[in-house]
């Protein structure tokens, strides 16, 4: 039997993930492949509180610490999310890694070091990039008053995105999987076009292992 694919979503806050995420999934339905969507942060496990706690600004954490309980609510899930991977159904996550990478590095800590603990976490198959400039995302009703979302912050994270865009076409860090850009400051039905383009071909299922991220 074949396995689910493993598909995330990464962007900016305010880039459409949650809303492109969520017509993935009714699509995916629509297409009779079963699928489960997986947000990262997951706030409602004891780890998730903390995190939440984090970003409503209710608590304040030294950012290596912060750093380490996203990783480490990522790797609280993984098991269950190969196993959902091995039961054939496919996997959307909202978010992953590379929010981890970006968000921390973007606030001065050295690269190295972030992407270390997500090392040998489930590879995804494709990761699909939602690209918007940070005054567009702004006008999409504005962010929130959640820690991170401020014009500055949301710069630097493109920027690093936009760093490990170029160093997975490169493929210097090993196992990362397909990564695939697509222009989110269209309207939302061009968007999930895009995006169908691209999912459209795992929709039949992959048939390799579930790889290590950034395993060479
Ligand atoms: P977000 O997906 O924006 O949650 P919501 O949809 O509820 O607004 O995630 C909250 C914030 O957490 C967002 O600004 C990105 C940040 N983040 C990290 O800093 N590190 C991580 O590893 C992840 C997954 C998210
Ligand atoms: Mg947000």
């Amino acid at each position: 039997m074949l396995r689910g694919a493993f598909i995330v979503i990464e962007g900016l806050d305010r880039s459409g993930k949650s809303t492109q995420a969520a017509m993935l999934v009714s699509r995916l339905e629509g297409a009779n492949v079963p699928v489960k969507l997986q947000k990262f942060p997951d706030r409602t496990t004891p780890i998730g509180k903390m995190i939440d706690a984090y970003l409503r600004s209710e608590s304040d954490l030294d950012d290596h610490t912060i750093h380490l309980l996203f990783s480490a609510n990522r790797w609280e899930l993984a098991a269950q999310l190969e196993e959902t991977l091995k039961a054939g159904i496919t996997v959307l996550c909202d978010r992953y890694a590379f929010s981890g990478i970006a968000f921390s590095a973007s606030k001065g800590l050295p690269y190295e070091w972030c992407r270390a603990p997500d090392r040998s976490l489930p590879a995804p198959d494709l990761t699909i990039f939602l690209d918007i400039a940070p005054e567009k995302a702004m006008e999409r009703g504005g962010y929130g008053d959640e820690r991170y979302e401020k014009e500055e912050m949301q710069r630097k994270v493109r920027e690093l995105f936009r760093r490990m865009e170029e160093e997975i076409t490169k493929d210097t860090h090993g196992v990362v999987g397909a990564w695939t850009t697509i222009d989110a400051s269209q309207d939302k039905e061009a968007v999930a076009q895009d995006i169908w383009q691209v999912v459209e071909p795992l929709t039949d299922g992959c048939s390799n292992v579930i790889r290590r991220l950034w395993q060479q």
